[in-house]
C-alpha cells in the first residue's frame, strides 16, 4: 500500500514513523512545502528500518504521490499554547485549496485521510474540494480522544486500554462528547468492573478523566509546543484498517446525513473502516445529556462549515 503524507511536520512525520514501525505500508512518501524538511524526515524515518518493517520511505514533490492508495493530509498550522483548534480554520482552509488541487492532479482516486485541525471542518473542506465520495474522504476525528479516554479509564481500573470500550464522539475539540453511558470493559459496565476491581469511579474521578481527555492537547502543547505521537499512532491504526480491510470500528470524522436532528454534518461517530474507507456509520445509543451535547457539537460544526461556503 502506497501512502502519501502531505505535511512533513511533527504530525505527518510521526504518522510516517508509526506506519514504518507498524509495518502498515509498502511505501511512504513525504511531501512538504519545505523539501529539505521532507527529505530530512524521510531519511530519519528510514534509519529505523533495521528495527522496523521493510518500507520504502522517500520524499519528493507532489508528482511523487502518483499512484498513492491513500494520502494523509497533515499540512497547515498547529495550535499555539491556549489556541483552540477552531481558530486555525482560516489559515488551514487556505492551505487546503492548493494541497487538494495538487493531490487531485497526481492521485485523483486516493483515499484522503485528514489530520489538519480543525479536523472536522478540514475534512468537510476536503470532501467539497476533492469531489470524491464521502466514504473516501474522512478525518482522524476523535480517534485520539477515544484513545485518551480508554488509556485514562484503563489506568484507573488497572486493566489494559485495549480492554476498555469507550468512545468520544462529535467534534475533535472543546464540544466533544465522552460517551460514558455506553462505556464497557469485559462484558460489564464501567461501574460493575470498578466495583469488582475495587477501583470505584467516583464523581471526582469521572470529572478528572473527563477534563484530562478534553484538555490533553492544551496541556501537552503548553509543555512541548504540539502533540504528535498519539495522533501519529492513530493515523497508522486507521491506515492498517484500510490496508487489511479490517472493518474495524473507529471514531473517525466523516459526513453523516443526519445525527440527533442535525443534517449533513461532518463529525466523529463509530464507523466501520475497511479497504474503501468508511463503510458504515454506527449511530450510538446515548443518555439524554450525551445526546443533547452531541446535538450541540453537530450544530456548531454545521454552522462553522456553512460559514466557509
Ligand atoms: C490533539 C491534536 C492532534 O488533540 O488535535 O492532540
Amino acid at each position: 500500500m502506497k501512502v502519501g503524507i502531505v505535511g512533513a511536520g511533527m504530525v505527518g512525520s510521526s504518522a510516517g514513523f508509526a506506519l514504518v514501525m507498524r509495518g502498515v505500508a509498502s511505501e511512504v512518501v513525504l511531501v512538504d512545502h519545505n523539501p529539505a524538511l521532507a527529505l530530512a524526515q524521510a531519511e530519519d524515518i528510514a534509519h529505523a528500518m533495521p528495527f522496523a518493517q521493510p518500507t520504502q520511505v522517500s520524499s519528493g514533490d507532489y508528482e511523487a504521490l502518483a499512484e498513492a492508495d491513500l494520502i494523509i493530509i497533515a499540512a497547515g498550522v498547529p495550535q499555539k499554547p491556549g489556541e483552540s483548534r477552531l481558530s486555525l480554520l482560516g489559515r488551514n482552509a487556505e492551505v487546503f485549496g492548493d494541497v487538494l488541487a495538487q493531490t487531485g492532479k497526481v492521485a485523483p482516486d486516493a483515499i484522503l485521510l485528514i489530520a489538519s485541525n480543525p479536523v472536522d471542518i478540514m475534512t468537510e473542506v476536503a470532501l467539497k474540494l476533492s469531489g470524491l465520495p464521502a466514504a473516501r474522504v474522512f478525518g482522524s476525528g476523535t480517534i485520539l480522544d477515544t484513545a485518551r479516554f480508554r488509556y485514562l479509564l484503563g489506568r484507573h481500573l488497572n486493566v489494559a486500554a485495549q480492554s476498555v470500550h469507550a468512545y468520544v464522539l462529535g467534534e475533535h475539540g472543546d464540544s466533544e462528547v465522552l460517551a460514558w453511558s455506553s462505556a464497557r470493559s469485559g462484558c460489564e459496565t464501567l461501574d460493575d468492573v470498578a466495583d469488582q476491581l475495587g477501583r470505584p469511579i467516583s464523581e471526582a474521578v469521572r470529572h478528572e478523566i473527563d477534563q484530562n481527555v478534553r484538555r490533553a492537547a492544551y496541556k501537552i502543547i503548553e509543555g512541548k509546543g504540539a502533540t504528535w505521537y498519539g495522533i501519529g499512532a492513530g493515523l497508522a491504526r486507521i491506515v492498517q484498517a484500510i490496508r487489511d480491510d479490517q472493518r474495524a470500528v473507529l471514531t473517525v470524522s466523516a459526513r453523516v446525513p443526519e445525527i440527533e436532528g442535525v443534517r449533513d454534518v461532518t463529525l466523529s461517530l463509530p464507523r466501520v473502516v475497511g479497504r474503501d474507507g468508511v463503510a458504515e456509520t454506527l449511530i450510538p445509543h446515548l443518555s439524554y445529556s450525551e445526546a443533547t451535547a452531541l446535538r450541540a457539537s453537530a450544530e456548531m460544526l454545521r454552522e462553522t462549515a456553512a460559514e466557509l461556503a
